[in-house]
């Protein structure tokens, strides 16, 4: 959990293991820890302890100051330049809590957007702890949660139940979705959950209760999960030069936030991470050339890119450019482009790749990859359909037709195309992973599909179909 519990805290953590013993079935807390110690624990056993070790303190619009920068710099700015630009924006809500962070930006973007049905805006709210998340999926707040926030926005978002909650209304509840993610364990960034390319990542209050080396290595992820000039924003007390140290920091009145820019120096350190790191979104090809040879055709080259191209003095990007690239290279600059959130690049290889080799199936499906970033669902959705016409038992395509599909409200055809996926699971061994699949194995796919599924058929029971759309 990269959970750190230094001498004044072992009270803390003692407390939670007592109580968890319960949970787990022992009388003997001895015993119990011996247990716990034993072996590596189970991803079920990391989130039965995370309800009794973790710290869910929250409330709506925790720091004002924070909130306030967000409404009249940050987001204004962004959705201006996305305004005519796909209309899109991707926010991740890292250790969520009980949803009173991920909610308050939902209705600050609700604010802001005045035509925001017209928008595809994902709020990815994370957490460890399955009863935080449990809340966050109910969005029923006691009095409390509202300790800093202004009056009107409890009377214009929430509804006073009989039992003197509050519950959020539904077209607010709606722009969040809710998921398991562990920071310091599970792959990301991830397409499967949203968690790439990201304007903004909150990750308050949640890094000070981490063990230093953990912390280093989610920001780091983090970094990666961040599309170019997004914002990384922690609490106050989490600030830090020395962790940071990959980000711009920005100063505003009394907040300090990191942003993700491309500075020279920084420049060739992530174009070699995007290229060496295993856990990433876009994987090397599986084509002909080995991942390594085209690493070194690359890194060769990096050292003859012509310096910043940069003569006005003003944002310069530098390019990182091959002498006659072979497929797997361009295919390999279009995932490397496309890990750094420059997707207009990324496109450009890859259809440069694709024009090279017009029947690789594995292009079409980067294509659509890189489409999907870019927020546009119906040409991903095209490309993707070519990827099948080339391959037909391509799984992961077949599923991600399935939720593409399915956001489009196209529920009857994503059905179909989750069905393929899940009969081609089925002929393969659970713990075997899924080509072309950011490591995620034949098991692990099937739940996902199936809670999507299942989800599907109880709102088309209940007639709610087009809610599903918005709900995914
Ligand atoms: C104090 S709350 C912060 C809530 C919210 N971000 C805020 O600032 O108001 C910290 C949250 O981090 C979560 N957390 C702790 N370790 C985590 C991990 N390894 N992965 C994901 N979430 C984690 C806890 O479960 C808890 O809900």
């Amino acid at each position: 959990m990269g959970l750190n519990f230094p001498p004044e805290k072992r009270g803390d953590l003692e407390r939670g293991i007592r109580a968890a013993a319960k949970e787990f079935g022992y009388e003997d807390t001895e015993l119990f820890i011996q247990k716990l110690i034993e072996a590596p624990l189970t991803k079920n056993q990391i989130e039965m302890l995370a309800e009794y070790l973790t710290v869910g303190e929250t409330y709506f619009f925790r720091e004002k100051k924070l909130f306030d920068i967000l409404e009249t710099h940050i987001l204004p700015e962004l959705i201006h330049k996305r305004y005519n630009n796909g209309r899109y924006l991707r926010i991740w809500s890292a250790g969520c809590s009980s949803g009173e962070e991920p909610y308050s930006v939902a209705m600050l973007l609700h604010q802001l957007i005045p035509d925001i049905k017209n928008w595809d805006i994902s709020i990815l709210a994370t957490d460890i702890n399955q009863r935080a998340l449990k809340k966050t999926s109910n969005a029923i707040y006691k009095e409390w949660s509202f300790r800093d926030t202004p009056e009107w926005i409890k009377n214009r978002y929430f509804t006073k139940r009989k039992d003197d909650r509050y519950e959020l209304l539904k077209y607010i509840k709606k722009m969040v979705t809710v998921s398991y993610h562990n920071l310091a364990q599970d792959v990301y960034p991830s397409r499967l959950n949203n968690a790439t390319a990201v304007d903004i990542i909150f990750c308050r209050n949640v890094l000070m209760y981490f063990v230093l080396g953990h912390s280093k290595r989610v920001i780091q992820n983090l970094h990666r999960s961040l599309i170019e000039g997004g914002w990384l924003i922690v609490s106050p007390c989490e600030a830090s030069h020395v962790l940071f140290d990959r980000f711009k920091t920005m100063n505003y009145p009394g907040v300090i936030l990191y942003q993700k820019v491309m500075e020279m120096n920084q420049k060739d350190e992530n174009v070699s991470d995007s290229l060496h790191c295993d856990m990433h979104l876009f994987q090397p090809l599986s084509a002909n050339v080995s991942g390594q040879e085209v690493v070194q055709d690359v890194e060769l080259e990096k050292s003859s890119v012509a310096k910043p191209v940069d003569e006005t003095g003003q944002n310069g990007e530098e390019e990182i450019r091959v002498k006659n690239p072979d497929i797997a290279t361009m295919a390999l600059l279009a995932r490397v482009h496309a890990n750094l959130g420059r997707l207009t690049e990324a496109y450009e290889w890859c259809e440069k790749a694709i024009t090279a080799d017009k029947l690789n199936h594995t292009l079409y499906y980067l294509k659509a990859s890189i489409l999907q970033e870019q927020g546009l669902m119906e040409q991903a959705i095209a490309a993707l359909k070519q990827a099948l016409y080339l391959k037909q038992n391509f799984v992961i395509v077949h599923y991600m037709l399935g939720n593409l599909l399915q956001r489009s409200g196209k529920c009857e055809e994503s059905k179909k195309y989750f069905n393929n996926a899940l009969m081609l699971l089925d002929t393969m061994n659970e713990e075997e992973i899924v080509p072309e699949s950011e490591g995620i194995v034949a098991g692990q796919l099937k739940k996902i599909i199936q809670s999507l599924t299942s989800l599907s058929g109880l709102l088309s029971l209940l007639g709610l179909s087009s809610l599903l759309s918005l709900l995914s």
